[in-house]
This record gives C-alpha cells, sequence and structure tokens, in this order.
C-alpha cells in the first residue's frame, strides 16, 4: 500500500468510526504485527540501499500519527455525553427550565393595597420589626395595665420585661407604633400608609400565626373629620373587593382611637344573606380605625386643638384570605409552589 495514499485518507477513516471495536479492527489492520505498517517496514530491505532510510523514517511517521489519531479517537467514543460528534448528543434531552419567578401573594396584596392609598396621596413608610415600649404601647395610649402588654400577648427580648421601667425592646405587635415614630418625626400635613411584619404569641392554627402583616394608614391636619376616614376606606374596600360590596362601621375600643370602630364589609360570597365562610353574620370584619386620641397627640408634641387625624390598621393575610378564598393562614409561609404558582 502507498504511504502518501494512507497519509491523506487515514483521519477521515478513523473519524468516521462509530464504535470502539470498529477502532480496534482498525488498529489491527494498520498497527497490527501483520498489519499494513508491518508489511510497510517488511519491504525496506527489498529496497535500493540510498531509499531506504528516508523510506524508514516516513513509515514511522506515518506509524506515530495513526496511533495519535487512534487515541483521539477513543476518548471521543468512550465520553458520548461531552459530544465529539453530532450523532452523539441527545436532541431529545428535555432542556433545563428556568421559570420566571414571581411575587409572593402577599407581597402582592400589600403592593395593590399601597397602590390604591398612594393613588389617593399617601406615602408608604417603614418602621422596625423591633421596637420600644413606648412605640408600641405609651405613646399610643394603651396603659401599663393593659393586658395587651402582658409577655402572652407580646414578645419581649427580655424576660424581666415587668422591671420598673416602660421602656424595654420588644417585637411590635402591631404596625401603629410607626405611627408615634412618624409624628415625632414630621409636622401635618400627613398621609401615610406602613407595610410590615407584626409578631403576637398565637398558638398556630388556621387563621393565626405568631408573625403576620399588617398595613397601617393615618392622616393628620387640620379639620380632620370621621367623614374623611369612612370615605376613604369605603373608596379601599370596593378597589379591593368591588363596587357592589356593603360596609359598615361598628362602635369598638382601641385605646389610641376615639372614637373607634371595627369596620365590616358584606360577605364576598353569601353577599350578606349569611353562610359557613361568614359564620351566618352576613358581615365580616377586615380592620380597625378611629379618630386619633389626643393622648397619642400630647405624646409626640402634637397640639390636639390645632390637629385632629384618623388612624386604621388591617391584617394584610386577612385581606388575601377573603380576596382568594384561601381557608388556611399557614399556606403563606409553607412555600408550597403549588399554592404559590396559583397568584
Ligand atoms: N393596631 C390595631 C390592631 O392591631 C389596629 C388599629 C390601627 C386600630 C389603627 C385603630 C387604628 O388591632
Amino acid at each position: 500500500m502507498d504511504i502518501e495514499a494512507i497519509k491523506i485518507n487515514i483521519g477521515t477513516e478513523i473519524q468516521d468510526l462509530a464504535s470502539l471495536e470498529a477502532l480496534e479492527e482498525l488498529r489491527v489492520k494498520y498497527l497490527g504485527r501483520k498489519g499494513v505498517l508491518a508489511e510497510l517496514t517488511g519491504s525496506i530491505p527489498g529496497l535500493p540501499v540510498e531509499a531506504r532510510a528516508a523510506f524508514g523514517q516516513s513509515v514511522n511517521a506515518l506509524k506515530n500519527k495513526i496511533t495519535l489519531l487512534i487515541e483521539e479517537k477513543k476518548k471521543l467514543l468512550a465520553a458520548p455525553a461531552a459530544g465529539g460528534s453530532a450523532e452523539r448528543v441527545d436532541i431529545g434531552m428535555p432542556g433545563i427550565v428556568h421559570e420566571p419567578g414571581r411575587l409572593h401573594p402577599l407581597t402582592q396584596v400589600t403592593r395593590e393595597i399601597c397602590a390604591i392609598f398612594t393613588r389617593m396621596g399617601f406615602s408608604i413608610i417603614e418602621g422596625p420589626e423591633i421596637e420600644t415600649e413606648f412605640n408600641n404601647f405609651t405613646g399610643l395610649n394603651i396603659p401599663l395595665e393593659h393586658p395587651s402588654r402582658e409577655a402572652f400577648d407580646t414578645f419581649y427580648l427580655k424576660a424581666d420585661h415587668r422591671a420598673p421601667t416602660t421602656d424595654h425592646l420588644l417585637l411590635r405587635s402591631h404596625t401603629s407604633p410607626v405611627q408615634i415614630r412618624v409624628m415625632k418625626e414630621k409636622k401635618p400635613p400627613l398621609a401615610v400608609v406602613v407595610p410590615g411584619r407584626v409578631y403576637r404569641p398565637d398558638a398556630v392554627d388556621a387563621s393565626h400565626s405568631f408573625m403576620f402583616h399588617q398595613i397601617e394608614g393615618f392622616i393628620v391636619d387640620k379639620n380632620i373629620r370621621f367623614s374623611d376616614l369612612k370615605g376613604i376606606l369605603e373608596f379601599f374596600a370596593k378597589q379591593v373587593f368591588g363596587q357592589d360590596i356593603l360596609m359598615r362601621f361598628r362602635p369598638h375600643f382601641f385605646p389610641f382611637t376615639e372614637p373607634s370602630a371595627e369596620v365590616d364589609i358584606s360577605c364576598v360570597i353569601c353577599k350578606a344573606k349569611g353562610c359557613s365562610a361568614c359564620g351566618r353574620k352576613g358581615w365580616i370584619e377586615i380592620l380597625g380605625s378611629g379618630m386619633i386620641h389626643p393622648n397619642v397627640f400630647k405624646h409626640v408634641g402634637y397640639d390636639p386643638k390645632k390637629y385632629s387625624g384618623f388612624a386604621f390598621g388591617m391584617g394584610v393575610e386577612r385581606i388575601a384570605m377573603l380576596k382568594y378564598g384561601i381557608n388556611d393562614i399557614r399556606l403563606f409561609y409553607e412555600n408550597d409552589l403549588r399554592f404559590l404558582k396559583q397568584f
């Protein structure tokens, strides 16, 4: 066989092989004891003396080249996933799917609610989750003996919260302390919404969690009246639950508002007729509200004769549960994708 012809064709010949067995056959054919190259070497003694050395070198060079090509091909065939030739790429294999992320339903509802208020001119302000006893209670006109100050209703950072000082640190039990922070820092007119986490040592069940989310809102200015509170909350509730819901203000008590009211909407499921979702009452409570108590203004250095204001606070989980018909608060915190993907 002609050395030049082998040199030219050996590359493609090896490239076309599809298995290790075929490669081994080729190796035997060229490099084996009775192979092509052995035959070429064996023909050297028959050559003219001057030609022998050059011929011998060519045969050696060819032998090295074939050995190298076989080694390379062997690696490719042995590691098919690395893909040397196009045929070995599995085009039927599913690719890596990058699913777009999305916002948690509580984040979505929080943003939706805040947007309703910012469209009416409210600013969004956040406060810390670790609060002072003053901001969480005292400044809000909540007296020392009030049950909500007990350790079974509030998480204190130190166990000796009954020591004779009122400025222990705690995990805020509502977003109302941000009223104190904002009013201490700014002068009226104010229109603010405060989204954030709050904490209460409640046993976890379908409607309670030791941590949940609230949105506080308040306005302070001259001549703010209860009718302003009613108008704004009615606008808000209709934006969230639809124009045809009914709303009612039920007298209530909060130490930091006077008068105070709890706000109910007509049951979104039975339309105020009474069903199991609303406990046959036809109404569902959605928030607490009232006119800011003069004592709160005194604590922050506002003149209660000059200014008036209203405040309200709602639970985000509650609004989201009503809006989407969710019956267990724990679903929000379990991070089960089957739940989260629905929003
Ligand atoms: N802070 C109250 C609560 O957590 C809600 C509230 C806020 C009531 C503002 C009146 C005014 O229950």
